[in-house]
């Protein structure tokens, strides 16, 4: 089970492998997983439409590869150790034969509510133990989980159950998050408003808030699997059967629900985690990303418990009570490998290395970053205060769509370069393509980043409307899927990450479309129209700037912004509310109509003077006021 490259001049062997033979490299580390039938045929592939199948005619489950697999080696392990929001609640710790039980009585409370194979089931929870439960129960019996971050609103909610036409959601009666707490069932009823789909609602009792319950259709966690058995078969699956739907922003308004498969995705959860942080069997893995994004489904949950590994689970956030929590939390758990993201990393690093002092840090092995690129002071101040110079940085690239790493160091045996992801795990075949799709093959180049070569784990399609995967990710390039970043490679051939080539804006490591953006603020009564683009912020890594047309100049502009904040509160979520707001009677706009946020990008960015080429406006003195009027 042990899927560890052990040196650099080894992950080049297998990398060429990797390249040369394809399906050789993938059976063999496929094989080390419990399989309920063999496959007979490890890859198939077509970019062009895209039809991409892994392990096809292969059965198996990934509940029963993440927990009944490791019963009779590991039973008495802890898979989980939860750290609750208040530093001195009492933490959690669950072996893998507790978590079996508990998994098996969700997932038969689970059919009791009806729901089978194949059903979708949207997750909206705290990040409590019992959250991992609840994506582990719906994989045992072979429903589709989609976990949407509870901080997006009832409506971002909505629409993402509506797409998914889930019949089930479960969620808690409200959540910690540092000094706040949120009323996430009264959330998950005003969304229901909206969906007709939905026949169950399993409520877990977080705050002994004991909400409303709607009758025929609520049920309480607790009521659902009390008198369940502890034992529950898990359901055979395809390799290729739907395993979970995890919605993302692109470039238009509306979020893609990204498909992820069992088979394919189980293999690279687990090889990713294993190589890139190296735990060993007795470490502490902690990953602080929320479980409602990518990192946290391959990184908390399927890739170290696939790996038989102890998985920290943190409740609260970086700054609660105080900026010192991660690093207490590293001391009192002895954790040996901690990932988390630059933007976390730079707000405590503002707060002051007071913080990290009195905190003892020498169990930490292996530090990691994802979700945007890491600026250089940032980087340095990881390694130097936090990993002590000791401690390698395994800087991870990837997305929702690759639903593993692709790029990044394993653990000490890959050159390091502060800044720089580095070089692709085994089996990613990266290219940088030209603006013309040609592919540039030296080094010391700059491109658009695209992947030649299926991966186990990547996207299938976008739930409901395969033809967007295919326009969005496998047209813009034939024969590649086009990541939508942008990229460096070195002179020896490591890669920097610029950012996104599209409508695309990460803020804090999350992503959002401009058009979602847009689409919000133009719902407020008061608006025309408007645009968004990001802009770079020291802590957020970008953040959003919007210029608006309104009906009228607005009278009081600070109220105004107020509510155009609210709508987007209300339609997405507040992590997703423009930092600046400019009032502006007109946009920049091609004769064709087109906006040119090249150029609200740049004034943005505070680089008036840098506009380029304006000539083929509609109205060029439309400038002249955005500049002018810059926040
Ligand atoms: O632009 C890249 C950035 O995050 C995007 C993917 O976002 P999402 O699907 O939300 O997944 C985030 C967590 C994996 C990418 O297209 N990104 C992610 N990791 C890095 C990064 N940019 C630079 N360096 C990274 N390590």
């Amino acid at each position: 089970m042990d899927l560890r490259i052990n040196s650099f001049a080894e992950y080049q062997d297998k990398y060429a492998q990797s390249v040369h033979d394809p399906e050789g490299f993938w059976d063999q580390i496929a094989q080390t997983f419990t399989w309920q039938k063999p496959y007979s045929k490890v890859l198939q592939w077509e970019f062009d439409t895209p039809k991409v199948k892994w392990f096809e005619g292969g059965k198996m489950n990934i509940s029963e590869n993440c927990l009944d697999r490791h019963l009779e080696e590991r039973g008495d392990k802890v898979a989980i150790i939860w750290e609750p929001n208040e530093p001195g609640d009492e933490v959690i710790k669950w072996t893998y034969k507790e978590l079996h039980q508990r998994v098996c009585q969700f997932a038969n409370a689970l059919k009791s509510q009806g729901i089978k194979k194949g059903d979708r089931v949207v997750i909206y929870m705290p990040m409590i133990p019992d959250l991992a439960v609840a994506l582990l129960g719906c994989a045992r019996i072979g429903a589709v989980h989609s976990v949407v971050f509870a901080g997006f609103s009832a409506s971002a909610m909505a629409d993402r159950i509506n797409d998914a036409q889930a019949v089930a959601v479960i969620t808690s009666d409200g959540l910690n998050r540092g000094a706040k707490q949120i009323d996430l069932k009264q959330i998950v009823d005003d969304a229901l408003q909206h969906c007709s789909s939905v026949h169950t609602v399993i409520v877990k009792n977080c705050l002994g808030w004991k909400p409303a319950m709607v009758t025929g259709r609520d049920v309480s966690w607790e009521e659902a699997v009390r008198d369940q058995s502890t034992d529950c078969a898990p359901e055979p699956m395809d390799a290729e059967d739907l395993f979970f739907i995890l919605y993302t922003s692109g470039s238009t308004g509306k979020p893609k629900g990204v498909v992820h498969t069992c088979g394919g995705y189980m293999i690279y959860a687990a090889y990713s985690f294993q190589n890139v942080f190296q735990p060993e069997e007795n470490d502490v893995y902690w990953c602080t990303a929320d479980i409602g994004w990518i990192t946290g489904h391959s990184y908390i949950v399927y890739g170290p418990l696939l790996s038989g590994a102890t998985s920290l689970m943190f409740e609260g956030v970086p700054t609660y009570p105080d900026a010192g929590r991660f690093w207490k939390v590293c001391d009192k758990h002895k954790v040996n490998q901690f990932y988390t993201a630059p933007t976390a990393i730079r707000a405590l690093m503002a707060c002051g290395n007071e913080h990290v002092q009195g905190h003892d840090l020498s169990s930490l092995k292996v530090l990691g970053t994802v979700g945007e690129p890491i600026n250089e002071e940032a980087w340095n101040w990881y390694h130097h205060f936090i990993g002590k110079e000791k401690c390698p940085i395994v800087d991870t690239w990837f997305q929702t769509e690759t639903g593993g790493i692709m790029i990044s160091g394993l653990g000490a045996h890959s050159p390091m370069h502060a800044t720089h992801a580095g070089l692709p795990l085994p089996g990613i075949q990266l290219v940088l393509l030209d603006k013309e799709g040609k592919e540039i093959k030296e080094n010391e180049v700059e491109g658009y980043l695209c992947i030649k070569f299926p991966w186990p784990s990547m996207i299938r399609t976008t739930y409901g409307d395969h033809e967007r995967c295919k326009q969005v990710y496998f047209s813009h390039y034939k024969g590649h899927y086009f990541t939508g970043d942008g990229a460096k490679r070195d002179a020896n051939g490591l890669y920097r990450i610029i950012g996104r080539v599209d409508d695309v804006i990460n803020v804090s490591g999350h992503r959002f479309g401009t058009a979602e953006i847009e689409d919000a603020i133009n719902t407020n009564e008061l608006v025309v129209e408007s645009a968004v683009v990001g802009y770079p912020h020291e802590i957020k890594g970008q953040s959003i700037y919007a210029y608006v047309i309104c009906n009228e100049a607005p009278s009081n502009e600070a109220e105004a912004r107020e509510s155009i904040i609210a709508v987007v509160s209300e339609q997405i979520g507040r992590i997703a509310k423009p930092e600046k707001i400019q009032f502006v009677s007109g946009l920049p706009k091609t004769r064709s109509g087109k906006i040119m946020r090249r150029i609200l990008r740049k004034i943005a960015e505070g680089e008036a003077d840098k506009l380029g080429d304006t000539s083929t406006l509609l109205d060029p003195s439309v400038v002249k006021e955005v500049v002018e009027g810059a926040l």
